[in-house]
C-alpha cells in the first residue's frame, strides 16, 4: 500500500473520515469547530441541534422526522488550507451500530475523541474494533481539558493497554482544568495558547525553537513550565515517537490534546489529517482492487436515506466515489441492474446546505436522488462489472412480528416494510408458512422508530409484537442442498428483500442441527450487500 504512484493533485488533497466517541465525548462539538474552520457555518452551534436532539428518544423521534437535518449531516464536505475535506457522519445512538459499521466501509480514516477525565469508554471500544476490522488509520483527540482530567501519562497508558495500539502524543497539555494554558506541540515545537475568551477563535501560535527557548517563560508559569519540561522528557524517553507507515497501518495512533469547546487543538488536528493523510485509499472488489488514481470513475453506495421529503418518496443513496474524475450528468452503469444511470443531480453536502456537485473525485461522498433503484452495496462504474466487498449486513438481534392494525393495509405494509429493508433500517423477513412479516433490529429503539417512520411516511398504524423466533441466519451452500433443507423445515424457513433463504429459530441447537445433518449447508450470520 505504501509504494504506491502520486495520486493526481485534486485527489491527493481529499481526507474523507468519520469521527468516532462515546456519547458526550465532544463528536458534535468538534464537527461543529471542524465546519467553523472550514468556513462551511458562519456560527458555532449549527450542529448542535443534532447533539442535543439525540439525547431523549422523543427528541430523537422529531429528528428522525426533520429529515433535512440529519440527512445533510450525513455527509459533508469543506475546504481547510489546501484540502478538501469529507467528514461521514456516524449515528451516534449504539443502537444503529450496522449503520455505523458500513460508514465506516466508505472512509480512510477515523477520528477517535476522548473526554480527557473518562478515557476509552465502552462506545469508543466497539467502534474503535470495528475500525481495527479494516486497519484504518487512526487519530486520537483527548477533550475537555479545561476541565479537570486525567493524568496525561495514565490517558496515554489506559489507551495503550486497552485498545492494543501505540500512542504517540503529537502535543502536550500544559495544566489542566482551571489552570489550562494549551499546549506544546511535539511535532513542531510550538507553543499553542488557549483563548478562554473568545470560544470560536484559533488559538495563537507561538513559534520556538525547543523546549529550552527563553521566550517559553515569557508565556508559561514557572511551575508549569518546570512540569511541561519535565514531562516531555519523559514522554520522549518513553512513549513511542509518531511514525507515519506506522499510524496508516493502523498500528500507532497520534493523540492531540484540547478542547472542542473552546476551539483548541482542533485546528491542530485538521492540520494533522492533511499533513499525515491518509490519501484515499484502495477498495477490494469481488474482481480487483480499484485504485482511486484510475481514470475511470467507480464507487458504491454505503447508505441510503428514503422518504426524506414524505411528499415526494425521493431517497438519496450516499455513494463513496473509490477513483476517477465523476462530472454531473455522467451517465454510470448501475452494475446490479446492468442499466445505465445518468447521474444529473448529484448533492455535496455543505453543512447545513445541499448543493449540486458539478464534479467530484476519487474520495468523495455524494448523495444521489433516486427512487429506490439505488441499494446499499451497488456499484457504479464505467462499464466494468465490479462488486464492492466488506460491505456485510449483520444477522440481527431481535426479532418482533408486526403487522398493521388496520388488516386492509396489508399490502402497504409490505411496501413499506420493503423499502426500509432496502435502506437498511431493518431487517425484514417473509416467513414460507402463513402471512405476516418478522422485523429483525440490532437495537430495541429501531422498532419504535420503525413504527412511527411507518406511520408517519406511509399513514400505516401497525403493532410489533413478540415473535416465535429469536435468531437469524442465511442459509448458504448449494441449490440442491439448501432446497432439501427448505423443504423439511418449512416451520423455520423465510425469505429476506432481496429474496434470500433465511432460517428462523430460537434455538442455538437448531442451528448445529442443521450444520450437522445438511452437509453443503452453512447457517452465517453475515451476508455481503453486493
Ligand atoms: P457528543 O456529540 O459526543 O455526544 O458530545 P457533544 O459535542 O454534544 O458534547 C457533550 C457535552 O460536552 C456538551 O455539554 C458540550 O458542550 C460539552 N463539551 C464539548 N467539548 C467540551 C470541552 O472541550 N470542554 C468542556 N468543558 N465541555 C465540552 P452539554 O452540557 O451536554 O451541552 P451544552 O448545553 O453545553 O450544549
Amino acid at each position: 500500500m505504501m509504494n504506491r504512484p502520486a495520486l493526481p493533485p485534486e485527489i491527493a488533497r481529499r481526507r474523507t473520515f468519520a469521527i468516532i466517541s462515546h456519547p458526550d465525548a465532544g463528536k458534535t462539538t468538534l464537527t461543529e469547530k471542524f465546519l467553523l474552520f472550514g468556513g462551511a457555518i458562519q456560527m458555532a452551534g449549527q450542529v448542535r441541534a443534532k447533539g442535543e436532539a439525540r439525547r431523549t428518544r422523543s427528541d430523537f423521534m422529531k429528528l428522525e422526522q426533520d429529515r433535512g437535518i440529519s440527512v445533510s449531516a450525513s455527509a459533508m464536505s469543506f475546504e481547510y488550507r489546501e484540502f478538501r475535506y469529507n467528514l461521514v457522519d456516524t449515528p451516534g445512538h449504539s443502537d444503529f451500530s450496522e449503520d455505523t459499521y458500513r460508514t465506516l466501509t466508505a472512509v480512510d480514516a477515523a477520528i477517535m475523541v476522548i473526554d480527557g477525565a473518562k478515557g476509552v469508554e465502552s462506545q469508543t471500544r466497539k467502534l474503535f474494533e470495528v475500525c481495527r476490522l479494516r486497519d484504518l488509520p487512526i487519530l486520537t483527540f483527548c477533550n475537555k481539558m479545561d476541565r479537570e482530567s486525567r493524568d496525561t501519562f495514565e490517558i496515554i497508558d489506559e489507551i495503550q493497554e486497552n485498545l492494543a495500539i501505540d500512542v504517540a502524543p503529537a502535543s502536550w497539555p500544559i495544566g489542566m482544568g482551571r489552570d489550562f494554558l494549551g499546549c506544546y506541540d511535539m511535532l513542531h515545537d510550538r507553543l499553542e495558547l488557549m483563548d478562554r475568551a473568545d470560544r470560536n477563535k484559533v488559538a495563537e501560535s507561538i513559534k520556538i525553537s525547543g523546549l529550552d527557548d527563553p521566550k517559553l517563560a515569557e508565556h508559561v508559569p514557572a511551575d508549569l513550565l518546570e512540569k511541561l519540561k519535565e514531562e516531555v522528557e519523559m514522554a520522549r524517553e518513553l512513549l513511542p515517537t509518531f511514525d507515519r507507515q506506522s499510524f496508516l497501518e493502523g498500528h500507532l495512533t497520534p493523540i492531540w490534546f484540547g478542547s472542542a469547546i473552546n476551539s483548541f487543538g482542533v485546528k491542530e488536528l485538521m492540520d494533522g489529517i492533511g499533513e499525515f493523510g491518509p490519501e484515499p485509499e484502495v477498495f477490494k472488489s469481488a474482481e480487483r482492487d480499484v485504485a482511486p488514481e484510475e481514470k475511470k470513475v467507480a464507487g458504491f453506495v454505503f447508505k441510503v436515506q428514503a422518504n426524506m421529503d414524505p411528499k415526494h418518496r425521493d431517497r438519496v443513496a450516499f455513494v463513496r466515489l473509490v477513483s476517477g474524475h465523476f462530472t454531473r450528468g455522467q451517465k454510470l452503469l448501475h452494475v446490479r441492474s446492468k442499466k445505465q444511470m445518468a447521474v444529473s443531480n448529484p448533492v455535496l453536502f455543505l453543512a447545513a446546505d445541499r448543493e449540486l456537485a458539478e464534479e467530484a473525485w476519487g474520495g468523495d461522498i455524494i448523495g444521489i436522488p433516486n427512487h429506490g433503484q439505488l441499494r446499499i452495496g451497488d456499484a457504479l462504474t464505467e462499464g466494468e462489472a465490479l462488486r464492492f466487498t466488506g460491505i456485510p449486513s449483520f444477522a440481527p438481534e431481535l426479532l418482533q412480528s408486526v403487522r398493521a392494525t388496520d388488516p386492509m393495509k396489508g399490502k402497504h405494509l409490505e411496501k413499506a416494510l420493503m423499502q426500509f429493508a432496502e435502506e437498511g433500517a431493518a431487517k425484514v423477513f417473509k416467513p414460507a408458512i402463513g402471512s405476516g412479516f418478522i422485523v429483525g433490529v440490532v437495537g430495541a429503539l429501531q422498532f419504535d422508530v420503525l413504527a412511527s417512520r411507518i406511520e408517519l411516511e406511509y399513514g400505516i398504524p401497525v403493532r410489533f409484537e413478540a415473535s416465535q423466533f429469536t435468531s437469524a441466519r442465511w442459509v448458504l451452500g448449494d441449490k440442491a442442498a439448501v432446497e432439501k433443507l427448505v423443504n423439511a423445515n418449512k416451520q423455520h424457513i423465510s425469505y429476506d428483500h432481496d429474496g434470500d433463504v433465511v432460517f428462523l429459530t430460537r434455538l442455538q441447537w437448531d442451528i448445529d442441527r442443521v450444520e450437522r445433518d445438511y452437509e453443503g449447508v452453512t447457517l452465517s450470520a453475515t451476508k455481503e450487500m453486493m
